[in-house]
């Protein structure tokens, strides 16, 4: 089969990687791909924004499947576009992606298959949701209604601070995505994410992680797009992933069935476990970055051949395998970030740390300028390790770091704590 692969991160080498070792692949493109993805694919440029443009490039290289990585080109109808043209692809519906792209959405969606998740209100009117707030008191979340990039979440420990969270969304600091507010109960426990693999019609759980959000050791400071991960996450024992998958996410696949939005591809679902179970946080249509780091190098399957038998409705697999080892990866990010990221620092050592056994490195944010590496971005590389448990697999994680040179960069050196408890 012809591939093309859309996206540039971390998400996108390691599915990239996955991909090139299926026999099914014939070639394998990357838009626009990176430094990473050059070395075992043929990165190409294309305005993924201008659906027509990608449906002739699939038309000229013959693509057989598309596979889409980030969330925007789904909620944005990509799938919907290429399958009216007959090309096959990896990926929810713009209708389907609503399941991340609108948290009420999600809501409503619990409300009627009955999964559990946080109480909830929603309000397009500013005085309404002050009003909701006075009644429910803290701590308390809110949450912009649309795809904000991580940023439009704010757990408030104070009144004070949800009403500022209420004011920012309907002042427009979220844009579009910020004109709905969803205000709902702060849940207690411990986060872990579940990937599930579905056609549309049958669900198959791919794995768990748990990934570490805050920029600072101890999860502190700042939010990001997340410093690291680890596969399986402990807390996800088999009895809880079961009463997951029971509970959350095959209500949720019936639900969008019965809808007439079919969910196809990959269910990422945000669970709190608590005292009573799994409780839903939040879906989004795609799989995580950097979890997908973590993710699919457990996979003892191929996969290729799970996204196009999703794609074309025919999962027929009974089960997904997965090897028995753990996996850890570990965010190398540029001076900076989360804020303004300093970009151009040289980066050596790639292949001396990629050469040690169990250590994967996946770029995510690099460019190359002739000879040198040079960071492009906030999470420019991730330092991924392999073992028979999440100890061994940070052990070598952080060896392939320390084989890294690059002064201009930053990692959290407590990736795995909770699990290591
Ligand atoms: P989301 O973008 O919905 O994943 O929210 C970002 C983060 O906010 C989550 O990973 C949680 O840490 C936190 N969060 C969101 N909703 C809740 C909730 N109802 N209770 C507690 N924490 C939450
Ligand atoms: N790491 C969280 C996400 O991909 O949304």
């Amino acid at each position: 089969m012809n591939v093309l692969l859309i996206g540039s991160g971390g998400r996108e080498h390691a599915l990239a990687i996955a991909l090139s070792k299926s026999p099914l692949l014939r070639k394998l493109f990357v838009a626009p791909g990176n430094p990473g993805t050059a070395e075992i694919a043929e990165n190409v440029v294309l305005n993924v924004s201008d659906h027509r443009a990608v449906v002739d490039f699939c038309k000229i290289a013959a693509i057989d499947l598309v596979v889409i990585g980030p969330e925007q080109p789904l909620v944005d109808g990509l799938v919907d576009d290429l399958e009216a043209s007959g090309i096959a692809a990896f990926g929810p519906s713009r209708e389907a992606a609503r399941l991340e792209g609108s948290k009420a959405y999600t809501k409503a969606l619990c409300d009627r298959a009955r999964i559990p998740t946080a109480a909830y209100g929603r309000f397009s009117d500013r005085a309404a949701a002050l009003a909701y707030l006075e009644k429910t008191g803290a701590p308390i979340v809110v949450k912009a209604d649309g795809l904000a990039a991580g940023k439009g979440v704010v757990v408030a420990e104070t009144i004070a601070d949800a009403r500022a969270a209420v004011e920012a969304c309907f002042s427009g600091a979220f844009g579009a995505a910020g004109a709905e507010v969803v205000i709902e109960e702060k849940l207690e426990g411990e986060e872990a994410s579940l990937f599930a693999l579905s056609d549309g019609e049958r669900v198959l759980a791919l794995g768990s992680a748990q990934d570490h959000k805050r920029v600072g050791e101890g999860d502190t400071g700042p939010n990001t797009g997340g410093m690291g991960a680890y596969s399986p996450a402990p807390i996800m024992s088999a009895a809880i992933e079961a009463r997951a998958m029971a509970e959350i996410v095959e209500p949720a696949i019936a639900a969008m069935r019965a809808a007439g939005a079919p969910f196809k591809g990959v269910l990422f679902a945000g669970l709190m476990i608590g005292r009573d179970g799994p409780k839903l946080i939040e879906f989004n249509a795609r799989f995580g970055d950097p979890e997908t780091q973590v993710v699919v190098p457990r996979l003892d399957e191929d996969l290729l051949a799970l996204m196009h038998d999703c794609a074309l409705g025919r999962l027929r697999t009974e089960r997904i395998r997965l090897k028995p080892r753990a996996a850890l990866t570990v965010v190398l990010a540029a001076q900076g970030y989360p804020g303004e990221p300093e970009r151009g620092t040289e980066i050596n050592g790639i292949a001396r740390a990629a050469a040690l056994p169990d250590v994967v490195v996946t770029h995510a944010g690099t460019k190359r300028d002739g000879a040198r590496l040079l960071a492009n971005g906030g999470r420019v590389l991730n330092v991924t390790g392999f073992g028979a448990d999440v100890r061994a697999a940070r052990e070598a994680a952080y060896k392939g770091v320390d084989a890294i040179d690059w002064p201009g960069g930053f990692c959290r050196r407590d990736i795995g704590w909770r699990a290591l408890g």
